[in-house]
């Protein structure tokens, strides 16, 4: 019923022949397999054109990009707009990552701009969302969470939201090597539903909603079967061609 996603943020890594090659690598190695859902390819913007030329219109991978701007077009130095992606055939773009959060202080009312950009442009949002492991240990984990999608999304209406992804990323399992259990992964994405579908009814089923953190081969199939894990965005385990096959496959 709901759409099955495996997404590899390749965050600031890779440079053009890099993202050429695992581009190529990973067409190669799909090459026959059929995946049980979409696969999104997210590199640094300065190869966003190349890697969409490399898979060539291939129907099972599309391409996003890792933020854009606020504002549609003008004088914002070093910023890209929507439709400047929109150009070099970019689909979605991640918006809220923790790493922008924290390093770039991204706040609540510019992600809800950059997320109704994106919606207006139909280009699909993945809006990532996390607590902090302060948070966790403090108890306030479902608390935060609840107010990073409340402040975000609740001013959207049910066909809006249709188009939206959520990743849920615990910040304290990215690029740690410390995942959540897949117990605490359900219970955070069925607590997200829960809040979905306490504003918007029954739309909040349809709503894709990804783990993130440390997924890597051996843990994404468990993680992948629970009721309300829709797939994975993936950091280190998408820079790498079999690792990031691994994971694709743990979608059933
Ligand atoms: P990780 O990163 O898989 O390397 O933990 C996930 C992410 O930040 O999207």
């Amino acid at each position: 019923m709901r759409k099955r996603i495996v997404a590899g943020n390749w965050k600031m890594n890779k440079t053009l022949k890099e993202a050429r090659e695992l581009t190529r690598g990973l067409m190669d190695e799909m090459n026959g397999h059929i995946p049980n859902g979409d696969v999104i390819l997210v590199p640094a913007f300065p190869v966003l054109e190349a890697v969409v030329r490399e898979l060539d219109g291939h129907e099972a991978i599309a391409v996003g990009a890792q933020n854009m701007a606020w504002e549609e077009r003008g004088a914002y130095t070093g910023e890209v707009s929507v439709e400047m992606l929109q150009s070099v055939g970019v689909t979605h773009v991640l918006i809220g990552h923790s790493e922008r959060r924290q390093y770039m202080n991204e706040d609540h009312a510019l992600l809800k701009k950059k997320l109704d950009l994106a919606l207006s442009k139909g280009v699909t949002p993945i809006y990532c969302c996390g607590e902090q492991l302060e948070d966790r240990e403090a108890g306030r984990h479902f608390e935060l969470v609840g107010q990073q999608i409340e402040e975000v999304l609740f001013h959207l209406d049910a066909d809006a939201l249709k188009n939206v992804v959520i990743a849920y990323e615990p910040v304290w399992a990215i690029g740690t090597g410390l995942t959540a259990t897949s117990a605490q992964a359900e219970e955070m994405h069925a607590h997200i539903r829960q809040l979905l579908a306490g504003k918007f009814g029954d739309v909040a089923e349809f709503i894709s909603i990804l783990y993130g953190g440390s997924c890597k081969p051996d843990n994404a199939p468990e993680l992948f079967a629970c009721p309300n894990v829709d797939g994975g965005l993936i950091g280190g385990a998408s820079l790498k061609v079999p690792d990031f096959m691994g994971i694709i496959k743990a979608m059933s």
